[in-house]
């Protein structure tokens, strides 16, 4: 072999090597993991707010507001407290050359949830250093492996929650690709036995609990043939700890088309998959409900649980002086699942109902993103309005079956 691809390879399997070492050092820490903290056990609840850049603190602030409104009481008592983190922008994050700056990823971890605001993600070509993520940094730090979204359009008979694997596959390593030579690059996707058996069993046992009882779980496995293989076979076996769930296996290309085809998506349930397949699919479903402004998420660890919304900071409204007439509705959508995640279910049930009302249906209150429509803060306070409303519940009602009835042949 020639004598300079000698060094490149073996340049190649050092770097590969240090790669192995660290993924290695992480299973170790995963098989050491804990179990779900119970929050209802604690004195005084942490909830950090953090705003992040572009329109995300015009937004997480809208959001924040319906939160204490809804949170009053606790708040008063001490029971729970705010702390609002700021620090995570992408002026901040350049600044110190970090994902995550050191102190403000301290200040996270003094929190127990913590409410974020989109983040700016640099791309090679960008005006900014091609740094990591702080989304995916934030996943892996806090270990918040499970992304769940759920995406509802009650007059199309949809009903979906997605359990999406955060913090291995194609972005474990997404900012470690090796330029192995002038011609050459690879990229490399991860998967470990405990890291995809706890996301399994994370949807699983949501379909058990929720009585839905069905789980489709998605993969690529007859092209990737190691992480995907893996994460059906686990599936398979993680299933048989299960056998009230029916569940079945889909490849990600057909299941994009069928979650648009009228005749089978109301049929899904609960989604499994890897990280990438659930960042695309997530976004396609988001719009089946209103679009990405819409969807809230959930990024949950046995420790730890960050929400936020699945959209990014749209720089452009920003600059074009529009941030405040950005919908609230994905980071609104996020407190409720917050509330969810710290035992407020009920208070949680009226938000989504309340969300469903304004963004669906009553539609009293439009956001178009521009001056012709509301600002956040004015939509939020509709929500609240609706929140409050004494008939929520039966007006909820009302709505759907009407909408339903339009939509005979789902
Ligand atoms: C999402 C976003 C993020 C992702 C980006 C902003 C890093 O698209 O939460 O889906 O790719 O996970
Ligand atoms: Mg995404």
């Amino acid at each position: 072999m020639h004598m300079v691809d000698e060094k490149v390879i073996q340049a190649a399997k050092e770097r590969y090597g240090e790669l192995l070492e660290r993924q290695l050092k992480r299973v170790e820490g995963l098989k050491q993991e804990g179990d779900w903290t119970d929050f209802s056990g604690l004195d005084r609840l942490i909830i950090g707010v953090c705003g992040g850049d572009g329109i995300g603190p015009y937004i997480c602030a809208s959001a924040q507001k319906v939160m204490e409104a809804l949170l009053e009481e606790r708040i008063a008592s001490g029971n729970i407290e705010i702390r609002q983190i700021d620090g995570l922008t992408i002026e901040r994050r350049v600044e110190v050359m970090k994902a995550i700056p050191d102190d403000t990823l301290a200040e996270l971890k003094r929190c127990h949830v913590i409410l974020k605001g989109p983040t700016t993600t640099p791309k090679k070509g960008d005006p900014w250093p091609n740094i990591e993520s702080a989304n995916v940094a934030m996943r892996k730090e806090l270990d918040l492996f499970a992304n769940i979204r759920p995406v509802s359009v009650p007059e199309l008979g949809i009903d979906w929650t997605f359990f999406r694997e955060n913090t291995e596959g194609g972005y474990a390593l997404g900012s470690d690709g090796y330029h192995v030579s002038d011609d050459l690059v690879m990229d490399f996707c991860v998967a470990t036995v405990q890291g995809t058996e706890r996301i399994l069993r994370a949807g699983f046992d949501h379909a058990r609990k929720t009585g839905q009882n069905y789980v489709s779980v998605i993969t690529k496995a007859n092209i990737i043939k190691a992480t995907d293989g893996l994460f059906l076979s686990l599936a398979e076996k993680v299933a048989e700890d299960y056998p009230d769930v029916e569940w079945d296996d889909w490849f990600v290309d057909i299941m994009a088309a069928k979650l648009i085809d009228p005749a089978r998506r109301s049929d899904f349930r609960v989604f499994v998959l890897p990280n990438l397949y659930g960042d695309i699919l997530t976004d396609e479903a988001a719009q089946l409900q209103g679009g990405v402004g819409t969807a809230g998420s959930a990024n949950a660890g046995k420790r730890y649980a960050m929400f936020e919304a699945i959209h990014g900071s749209a720089p452009r409204m920003v600059a074009e002086g529009r941030a405040q007439y950005a919908d609230p509705s994905s980071m609104i959508k996020a407190v409720a699942m917050l509330l969810d995640h710290i035992g407020e279910a009920e208070k949680a049930k009226r938000l989504d109902m309340a969300l469903d009302i304004c963004v669906q249906f009553e539609r009293k209150l439009v956001m178009t993103g521009r001056s012709s429509g509301a600002t956040g803060d004015e939509f939020a306070e509709y929500v609240m309005d609706t929140v409050h409303r004494d008939d929520l519940e039966q007006a909820w009602e009302g709505y759907v079956h009407a909408a339903k009835a339009k939509n005979v042949c789902l």
